[in-house]
């Protein structure tokens, strides 16, 4: 009897699937022969370019029009402003994220915020606006940051510092004793972020460079996720899921690691009390009182969004200034304009009001957005302001890293790492944000916005002025690994020099 069973389910899902599929292939044009397809199919792109983000970029720069359609897969991609204001702010209706990606996301986010439309996503923003914009949050995020700062991060990289006696030059080119910057950085946005969202602190960023299940676990949920968005077949990930195989396996297992430690979490702050604490779970408790799997997916989301795009952030900001003395010697006398004899570290207010940082900060997130693009699905047809054809069904997505290297959005020195860009007269000017869309823009703005610039912001003005941190190599070029967010291929391998200051 259950045997019959188990085949009749079978039987039907895999009916089902084929369903699914014969629908997702009609959608999609496999027999288009157009040059952008065949060589994303055949993957010939990669003998001229090493990173899929910066074939995307040539394609979309040749472009009249700034958007390109890859039929084979039904994407429509843009880097024309217009395009971007229309999509995320005047048909913000028309281009949900929609079920593919929810689908996919669903066993790791549930109901977060990321991964949710609709009613659901407008309660949820609504709470977390309020409580991010809120003063009390804001100075526990920051004291956070500073902690951290203090306690972990320059003691580490002090301990791992060379003698500035050592010739540059010779050490720059030597590999072997370098540190790994984007795993430093990664482990301290881990700590920060969990501290923040849930209260707890991992301690991932130790002298020893401890390996912890949380950490690990979530990275391999992230990373399994985003597999499944590439992957070509849906059909494949259901089945191995259905089947619990493979990696579906893992990830299952890697998401039982994190439902342990979040509902023993969510226990304790019940018991014990929920009402004096800053971390942001606490404050989600008061609104939503007895659903602990909703406010595991709450906190979740909030974990994705903080953690990897912040330490992506700084590892391109790092980049960038090892390339550019000139700009770091005017962090350093901004910085040290500001300098407090009885503080050793910069305050909020001081952070604020430091101009040039901003705009160096600013514009390597412009260089290096750590959300390379993003997509929507649209509901129904629809035209976009450059003509492009939409059809319901189709992806369509802007994109960040593209929009930042094109010289009819920046001017023929687009390239170049230049933060007086975004000064005038010394102050701080913002750019329209459909031109700079690297926190996404219009309705679904980014939440974190201040709060990540900020974190950025203190670790750059606290490292900068104690250590000269140099990429091994002088002609490191970036490699990126596919994900939800830019991750270097072999890390950040850095030597760091401390400074006597
Ligand atoms: C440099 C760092 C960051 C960058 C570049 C960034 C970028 C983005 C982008 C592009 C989106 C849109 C994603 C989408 O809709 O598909 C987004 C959404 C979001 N971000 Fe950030 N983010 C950063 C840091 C943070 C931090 C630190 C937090 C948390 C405190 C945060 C919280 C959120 C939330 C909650 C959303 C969802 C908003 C919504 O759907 O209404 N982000 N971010
Ligand atoms: C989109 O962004 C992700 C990470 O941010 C990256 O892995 C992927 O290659 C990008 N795709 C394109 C088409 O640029």
């Amino acid at each position: 009897m259950a045997t019959s069973t188990g085949f009749l389910f079978f039987f039907f899902t895999f009916i089902f699937s084929l369903f699914s599929f014969l629908v997702f292939i009609s959608r999609m044009k496999p027999w288009c022969n157009c040059h952008t397809c065949r060589s994303y199919l055949t993957k010939s792109w990669t003998h001229t370019f090493t990173n899929l983000c910066d074939w995307f970029t040539h394609l979309l720069k040749n472009s009249p029009t700034g958007t390109i359609h890859v039929h084979l897969v039904g994407n429509i991609i843009t880097s024309n402003p217009d395009n971007v204001e229309y999509i995320l702010k005047t048909r913000f209706d028309n281009y949900p994220k929609g079920k593919p990606f929810s689908t996919i996301l669903n066993d790791f986010l549930g109901r977060g915020i990321f991964n949710v439309d609709g009613d659901s996503w407008k309660f949820q923003r609504k709470m977390a606006s309020f409580e991010l914009g809120s003063v009390a949050i804001r100075s526990y995020a920051f004291e956070t940051v500073i902690d951290e700062i203090k306690t972990r991060l320059i003691p580490v990289l002090a301990s791992k510092a060379h003698d500035k006696t050592e010739s540059l030059t010779e050490a720059e080119t030597e590999r072997s004793d370098a540190l790994d910057l984007q795993d430093i950085l990664r482990r301290f946005s881990f700590d920060v972020t969990c501290k923040f969202s849930f209260g707890t602190d991992p301690a991932c960023l130790l002298p020893s460079l401890p390996s912890s299940n949380f950490a690990e676990a979530f990275d391999l949920a992230s990373k399994i996720s985003a597999e499944r968005g590439i992957a070509a077949l849906p059909m494949i990930w259901k089945m191995k899921r259905f089947f619990k195989i493979g990696s579906e396996k893992k990830l299952s297992e890697a998401i039982n690691v994190i439902n342990d430690l979040a509902y023993d979490i969510i226990k304790q702050r019940r018991e014990m009390g929920f009402a004096s604490k800053k971390d942001l779970l606490s404050r989600f408790m008061g609104s939503v009182n007895d659903d602990d799997k909703y406010l595991r997916d709450i906190v979740i989301s909030f974990l994705l969004a903080g953690r990897d795009t912040v330490s992506a952030g700084l590892a391109g900001f790092f980049t960038l200034l090892s390339k550019y003395p000139k700009v770091e010697e005017l962090v350093r006398e901004e910085v040290n304009r500001f300098r407090n004899p009885v503080q050793e570290y910069p305050t909020f207010d001081e952070i604020r009001q430091m101009h040039y940082l901003n705009a160096a900060v600013h514009e390597s997130l412009r260089l290096f957005p750590p959300v390379q693009n993003d997509s929507k699905f649209a509901e129904d047809d629809d035209v976009l302001p450059d003509g492009t054809v939409v059809k319901k069904g189709n992806r369509v997505s802007y994109h960040p890293y593209a929009m930042g290297r094109m010289e009819k959005i920046w001017g023929p020195d687009c390239l170049e790492f230049k933060p007086e860009r975004w000064l005038k007269d010394g102050i701080f000017m913002s750019e329209d944000l459909f031109k700079y869309p690297v926190f996404q823009a219009g309705s679904r703005v980014c939440l974190g916005k201040e709060l990540a610039l900020m974190n950025m912001k203190s670790v750059v003005a606290t490292l900068v002025p104690r250590f000269d941190i140099r990429l091994v190599g002088l002609d490191y070029e970036p490699r990126f690994v596919p994900g939800l967010t830019a991750s270097l291929r072999g890390g950040l391998p850095v030597k760091v020099y401390e400074r006597k200051c």
